[in-house]
């Protein structure tokens, strides 16, 4: 049997046709279109599953359900995306649009909280009953999986770490607060904190990588740089590791789960992100005997993980 996931990102939609195995068998990805109506995004949505469903020579008809991951405070009960402010959604009816005009079940959650059912079905976590998924990208999302369920709170609101406060009247977060883990330890974060230092280093290497990538800075340009001994990078990237760890830390202290999953963008750094991470993190955690702390690992699933997770969503709620 195969079924539909839907990865609902800031700038992409990521559609797949998923088989039992967890292998995405087709898929289709379709730009999100910033400020463009919700009705308009779930069209593209909704043709994007159907030139899926054609490359794999299927119909609705043979999936067992759909599943969308969406940012924000998603209702699995209504199919509801209450609040996104990633995407500027309020209170949009996903799941009745798309069964409107596909006529199979579809299913909603948060898009971290799926990346974390598949690394748990499929990727670093498989057979762990207790979880958390960090989503290091535009936001930070994260998922938590308690005794092999997601841990979905009031109208699925729960899990929100990235919204939990690191800097008192710290940086503005896209929430509305200030001082976000999101603000610091999202890729956003993390370029806004580059641009700052190479205003304050012009002879700084990050010059000479930003113009290599078309005038952009991006995630990997502190990262990048400080690899290469520039010391204005390197302080960036432990000013980064360090916010992210102070958030980490609290996160374990609070669900104490057996393993910590990083994903999202900047999980791709590897080693360089996770070896100092976790050298922050543990100084800081409450458990201090190793065999009962919490194990810190890398995602496995990339970028594949939201929507496989999504696809199998009418599984886990
Ligand atoms: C949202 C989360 C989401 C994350 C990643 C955050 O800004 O609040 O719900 O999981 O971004 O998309």
């Amino acid at each position: 049997m195969y079924r539909i996931g839907i990865d609902l990102g800031g700038t992409n939609i990521a559609v797949g046709v998923v088989n039992d195995r967890y292998e995405i068998v087709a898929r289709r990805s379709v730009p999100t279109g910033a400020e463009r109506p919700a009705e308009e995004v779930i069209r593209d949505m909704g043709d994007a599953v159907e030139e899926a469903l054609r490359q794999a020579g299927l119909t609705a008809v043979d999936c067992a359900s759909m599943g969308v991951g969406s940012p924000g405070a998603c209702d699995p009960q209504t199919g509801v995306v209450k609040r996104a402010y990633n995407l500027n959604w309020f209170d949009v009816p996903v799941c009745r649009m798309l069964h409107q005009r596909f006529g199979i079940p579809v299913r909603l959650g948060n898009d971290a909280n799926c990346a974390a059912l598949a690394e748990v079905v499929a990727g670093a976590a498989v057979g762990c009953q207790d979880m958390v998924l960090i989503t290091l990208g535009t936001g930070v999302g994260s998922g938590i999986i308690s005794r092999g369920k997601i841990l979905s709170g009031l109208r699925g609101g729960a899990g929100e770490a990235g919204h939990m406060l690191l800097v008192l009247d710290g940086e503005p977060c896209t929430c509305g607060r200030r001082g976000c883990l999101e603000a610091y330890a999202s890729a956003t974060g993390l370029i806004r904190s580059t641009k700052e230092a190479m205003e304050a280093f012009p002879d700084s290497l990050m010059w000479e990588l930003a113009r290599e990538n078309g005038g952009n800075v991006s995630g990997r340009t502190a990262f990048l740089a400080a690899g290469r001994g520039d010391a204005a990078a390197q302080a960036v990237v432990n000013d980064y590791i360090q916010h992210l760890g102070y958030g980490l830390a609290s996160i374990i202290n609070i669900l104490a789960p057996e393993i910590l999953v990083i994903g999202g963008g900047v999980s791709n750094e590897g080693e360089n992100l996770l070896r100092p991470l976790v050298e922050c993190v543990r100084p800081q955690l409450y458990i201090r005997t190793p065999e009962k702390q919490t194990r810190i690992a890398l995602a496995t699933l990339g970028n594949d993980a939201g929507l496989i997770g999504a696809a199998f969503l009418s599984r886990a709620q």
